[in-house]
């Protein structure tokens, strides 16, 4: 009798007629849930309703069907079900954005391990998260799904959250493999991006998190890279991930990725998703025709195999559908505070000292944006406004103020059409900004202590962001403007809260508020985590993930984004038209702070910055030797030197020697580590293990990594630009690290 988990896999497959393996290589169908609306497109036979897909089972050899479920923010499952007054939510996490703000590995393993309860709790075998496309320009739609402009940064995050996830059992889909860097007519979409740039940053970060992570899943992403789709691909699917990272998971598709289905399944792309009957039927008739071989169908039906070994489901796992999500809350405010960036303090004017009430500004200090919308948002049970958060925390806020705020958003949101089904799952059009009358501004500015101004951007999956976006409106900069005035003519502070999720323009206004504090898009408990650091509960540690530009042209991608249509819309089979198009990815791996560093561009706040409510030294840096062998352990001592506890990180960039015609970036992120709670005068030593990979550049000529022989210089500091110790050491020779597959 042969069943999965009695008999080898190889057993198992071979047990299967044609028609039953061919079944597994797709799934059930779709179902799109959107907010609280009515489930859309084909509605399938839910074990978990809402969740973005499942497999079909095979009964008769103890194959289980597998549910997965979105997303890098929270488990995205529907929240009613018809017949039944429970509600089923999930908690709704900071963006992954926030998260890499934090720059503290431990923490973003913790907030893992609490998806992976919730995922597990809920029936979930597969989270389709973490997502770690690079952010290449402020105006990709997904950006806040993502962590950074850099791969070792983000790929260390995603490790970190796959680590936690999958402890709990339950397995991790990093995503979107590779280089969706943006929205726009991104079914068809062809990235036309250089090796050493494809190597170096888009795919850099992917193999972190497979080499340190293990993750159970990659999902292949929508678009093409140099002219083949990704899906489709045997060399990014096959020979780079397997062969030379050394990948051993499942490989799914994006929901109806690609076009070439036999080439999809010949690549490497062992499960079809959300998976459709025509699918099914190409599979069979290239089985027929010879087009594709039963062998490409047996690997791949094998590795789904092994995938349902490992799940809740094959475990028969007895999962309950009550979470813990109060336990959750706590690490999603905590994680909150952790990842929120201080800019700017001006004479220390936060923490507020609990003096006299506080006027609050903006459509978002009373209605705050937790994350963004489509599969990355999460169906939860409230969220908390920096009104709120405020509040609770004893501070006192000026009610006529926000009664008159209130009342704008309950009208505005009156009359905002009721979204069912995808629509509810599009970006959303944010609330106009409430034109104050000077005399309520300057009334606020007599009987408060300080104003706080809450800027808001919404964000999200299909669309990218409009370069209006980065900017703030003409409505924003006049309550700006005049809050200021009014408040500062009397001495008194004006604070600003970017409550976004993506970097938008400072520069231009920035010296018109006292204090600036990037929020970000920080989940559910978002208004008790600004609260906690604007009232010093918690000093403010996250560090910038992302540069600040002065403006959007400053970045070489500005000039071609989101790329241009090559031909006319086409309909794709049983999904959107898509128009063939392409990007040209000119910049090269000169992107973010890569650029803006080496070539000497100001930026309104540089990669890694952030403030805190005290002061750090990092002194006593120590190289393990001044020769490079085969690693180099580098050691710093922090210290807290200000009058508050806190946290700093210690952010190591390494400058490589340039060989003949082979720039290099001025510095680059090789290490980075975040210091316990360190109290006023204590301190602590940090310790950073480079290897030869850390020294190395991508040389596509050879088709290797290679370190270059030379003096590499060893940075250690607050942000890219405050280095505050550095050390020389040097590499005798040239050292070229093989085994990469050729382009
Ligand atoms: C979406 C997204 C992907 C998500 C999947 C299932 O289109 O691109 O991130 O996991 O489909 O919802």
């Amino acid at each position: 009798m042969t069943r999965l988990g009695q008999s080898s896999i190889e057993d198992v497959v071979a047990a299967m007629t044609l028609e039953e393996k061919v079944r597994l290589l797709r799934g059930k169908g779709v179902s799109i849930s959107g907010e609280g609306g009515p489930t859309v497109g084909v509605k399938m036979d839910e074990r978990v309703p809402g969740a973005a897909g499942s497999t079909f089972a095979l009964e008769r050899l103890g194959i289980p069907s597998l549910v997965m479920a979105d997303g890098p923010a929270g488990v995205r499952i529907a929240p009613q079900r018809e017949g039944s007054d429970v509600r089923f939510h999930a908690t709704a996490f900071p963006i992954a954005t926030l998260l890499a703000s934090t720059w503290d590995q431990a923490l973003v393993e913790d907030v893992g391990s609490a998806f992976g309860h919730e995922a597990k709790e809920y029936g979930i075998d597969v989270l389709l998260a973490p997502a770690l496309n690079l952010h290449r320009f402020p105006l990709g739609g997904r950006n806040f799904e993502y962590y950074a402009e850099d791969p070792l940064l983000s790929g260390k995050m995603a490790a970190a959250f796959v680590r936690g996830l999958q402890s709990q059992g339950v397995g991790a889909s990093i995503k979107h493999f590779v280089a969706n860097n943006h929205e726009w007519n991104r079914f068809a979409m062809d990235v036309k991006v250089d090796e050493r740039a494809l190597r170096e940053l888009y795919l850099r970060g992917f193999e972190i998190a497979v080499k340190e992570s293990q993750p159970w899943t990659v999902m292949s992403s929508y678009n093409k890279v140099n002219g083949e789709y990704t899906s489709e691909c045997a060399r990014l699917l096959t020979r780079i991930l397997r062969e030379e990272w050394g990948y051993d998971g499942l490989v799914v598709t994006d929901w109806f990725a690609g076009q070439d289905v036999a080439a999809q399944v010949r690549a490497g792309n062992d499960l079809l998703m959300p998976g459709t009957d025509a699918e099914e039927t190409e599979i069979g008739e290239a089985l027929a025709s010879g087009a594709l071989e039963e062998a490409s169908v047996d690997r791949n039906v094998a590795n789904l195999l092994r995938l349902a070994l490992k799940s809740p489901t094959f475990a028969a796992y007895a999962y309950g559908e009550r979470p813990d999500l109060a336990s959750s809350a706590v690490l999603a405010r905590r994680s909150a505070t952790e990842g929120m960036v201080l800019l700017k303090n001006d004479a220390g004017v936060l923490p507020f000292a609990g003096q006299g009430s506080l006027a609050l500004f903006g459509n978002h200090a009373y209605d705050l944006i937790a994350g963004g919308t489509g599969s990355g948002d999460v169906n939860k049970a409230y969220s908390v406004s920096l009104r709120e958060g405020l509040e609770a925390g004893g501070a006192k806020v000026d009610t006529d103020l926000a009664a008159q705020y209130q009342a704008h958003l309950d009208s505005e949101k009156a009359k905002q059409p009721k979204l069912t089904g995808l629509a509810a799952f599009m970006p959303k059009s944010p609330i106009v900004e409430m034109t104050l009358a000077s005399e309520l501004i300057e009334t606020a500015a007599d009987r408060n202590a300080a104003a706080i101004l809450v800027i808001g951007r919404t964000s999200g999956e299909f669309a990218d962001r409009e370069a209006s976006d980065f900017l703030l409106d003409n409505g924003e900069l006049s309550l700006l403007g005049r809050v200021s005035r009014a408040f500062r003519s009397r001495r008194k502070p004006i604070v600003c809260v970017l409550n976004i999720g993506g970097v938008v323009e400072v520069a231009s206004w920035r010296d018109k508020v006292d204090a600036l504090l990037v929020a970000w898009q920080p989940g559910q408990e978002g208004g008790h985590a600004v609260a906690d650091v604007l009232l010093g509960e918690v000093n403010p540690s996250g560090r910038l993930p992302d540069s600040f530009p002065m403006m959007l042209s400053d970045l070489l991608a500005a000039e071609n984004f989101p790329g241009v249509a090559t031909g006319e819309a086409t309909m794709r089979a049983g999904a959107v038209p898509v128009t063939p198009s392409e990007i040209e990815y000119r910049d090269g791996i000169w992107v973010g702070y890569r650029y803006l560093n080496t070539f000497d561009k100001e930026v309104a706040y540089p990669f890694g910055h952030g403030l805190s409510y005290a002061e750090f030294t990092m002194t006593d840096l120590d190289l393990s030797s001044e020769s490079f062998e085969d690693e180099l352990v580098a050691s710093v001592k922090v210290a807290n030197t200000g009058a508050h506890a806190g946290k700093e990180v210690a952010q190591v960039y390494i400058s490589a020697p340039s060989s003949d015609g082979f720039e290099k970036p001025s510095e680059e992120l090789r290490a980075f580590a975040k210091t316990r709670l360190l109290s006023p005068g204590e301190s602590q030593v940090l310790s950073f293990r480079l290897t030869l990979r850390d020294l190395a550049s991508f040389d596509a000529t050879r088709g290797s990594w290679v370190a270059d022989s030379g003096t590499y210089v060893l940075k250690v500091g607050a942000s890219s630009r405050d280095i505050r110790a550095s050390a020389r050491f040097r590499l005798a020779s040239t050292r070229v690290i093989g085994g990469a597959a050729k382009a």
